[in-house]
């Protein structure tokens, strides 16, 4: 069998049974990018299979047949009617044990006679769904599914629009409120490792600060930024910051192995019953209400960026990413992820994504942007 770019060149015969699984953190759009899969998949006349709960319904065994009916209706429903989990197939928990279940994967997959598993997911999901290819040489065809949007080789992830819309929407709200009481307030967004919600976010809200993972911070260089703004009169700031924003020196512990300090900041209280984690974005407003001596308040929009109802790009995007999804089972193109390349959906090789992370680059277009209307980047603007 030949694996040729990431193609399986071999193997050309058309697609007559699917299984679709959705993995990782759920999204707005999940169940849009099923419906695209499915309606295209049962239009080219495919027996569809639903796996529940991610690869842990493949190893347990937990499939449901999707007919047009189960995938109407779904369209601008918000989660994942076939349920999600974080659970990899080579490192499962399995009662008190955690355990290599690969094998069983991949014998479930071939007893259910599936021509291609279509996984919906992040980057867990690609390199999950390599790995069953690479172990079993179980065809694979996946989405680019995560509100970080930091999945390679594509432009855009699904889930992305909608998650923007809320967070700009929540950073809209904390102005007035802010403007109110002549406060700072630090707004957590999430993103452990890219920062693209929170830039896009910070942008289009309008946030005087905005703080990401690839761009260092400098606490100090963000203190002067906002007596900056006191100073011209302007009595309140929305900080912008990305869950896994670090300080410059949090970075240089990073690059040399290490971990920064926040993530041992573990406190035992109550006789030892109750851990505690002091939350990043309350830190940081401790510390910038110590640097300047104005008043901060936090907010975490948590999981509230992921709920709810897909926003009509992301539903366009879904069916556009879904019903190629099934040109290409019709095609026999397995081993890919359905990337977007501007107007297009065009399969990507999947040793290409897995593995990858699309990072901000730190001269990004949006981050000159961000430079030139004067926001603060957390670090030393420069000329
Ligand atoms: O993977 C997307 C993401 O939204 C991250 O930004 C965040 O760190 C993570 O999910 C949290 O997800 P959960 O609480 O479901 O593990």
């Amino acid at each position: 069998m030949g694996f040729e770019g990431g193609f399986d060149m071999a193997r050309k015969m058309r697609a007559r049974s699917i299984g679709i699984l959705t993995s990782g953190g759920d999204c707005p759009g999940l169940n849009a990018a099923i419906r695209g899969v499915a309606k295209a998949a049962l239009y080219h006349g495919m027996k569809v299979i639903g796996v529940m709960d991610g690869f842990r319904g493949l190893v347990e065994n937990r499939t449901v047949q999707i007919e047009d009916q189960h995938v109407s209706g779904i369209l601008t429903l918000g989660g994942t009617f076939l349920g999600s989990s974080r659970d990899k197939p080579y490192k499962m928990k399995m009662g008190d044990k955690v355990m290599d279940m690969t094998s069983v994967a991949i014998a479930n997959a071939k007893r259910l006679q599936l021509d291609c598993l279509v996984c919906l997911g992040g980057g867990g999901t690609q390199k999950n769904a390599l790995h069953l290819h690479k172990e079993g040489g179980i065809n694979v065809l996946t989405l680019p599914k995560t509100i970080d949007n930091d999945v390679a080789q594509t432009d855009v992830s699904f889930g992305f629009d909608t998650a923007l819309g809320i967070a700009t929407e929540a950073i809209d709200r904390l102005h007035t409120t802010a403007t109110s009481h002549h406060r700072v307030i630090v707004c957590e967004l999430m993103g452990h490792s890219a920062g693209w919600l929170a830039l896009g976010a910070g942008i289009a809200g309008g946030a005087d600060v905005i703080m990401i993972p690839e761009i260092p911070y400098n606490l100090e260089a963000v203190a002067e930024h906002l007596r900056n703004r006191r100073h011209h009169g302007k009595r309140f700031s929305i900080i912008a910051i990305a869950e896994g924003a670090v300080s410059r020196e949090e970075a240089k512990l990073l690059a040399k192995g290490g971990k920064p300090a926040r993530m041992k900041l573990e406190t035992v209280i109550n006789n030892g019953i109750h851990l505690v984690r002091e939350p990043m974005s309350s830190r940081v407003a401790r510390q910038i209400q110590q640097l300047t001596g104005l008043e901060a308040r936090v907010t975490q929009l948590g999981h509230v960026q992921r709920g709810g109802t897909p926003s009509a790009a992301d539903r366009l995007l879904c069916t556009r990413l879904g019903t190629k999804a099934g040109q290409l089972l019709m095609d026999g193109v397995y081993n890919v992820m359905v990337a977007v390349r501007g107007d297009e959906c065009v399969p990507v090789p999947l040793a290409k994504v897995a593995g990858f992370t699309k990072y901000v680059p730190a001269n990004h277009p949006w981050v000159k942007t961000a430079r030139l209307v004067g926001t603060c980047m957390g670090d030393v603007a420069e000329a």
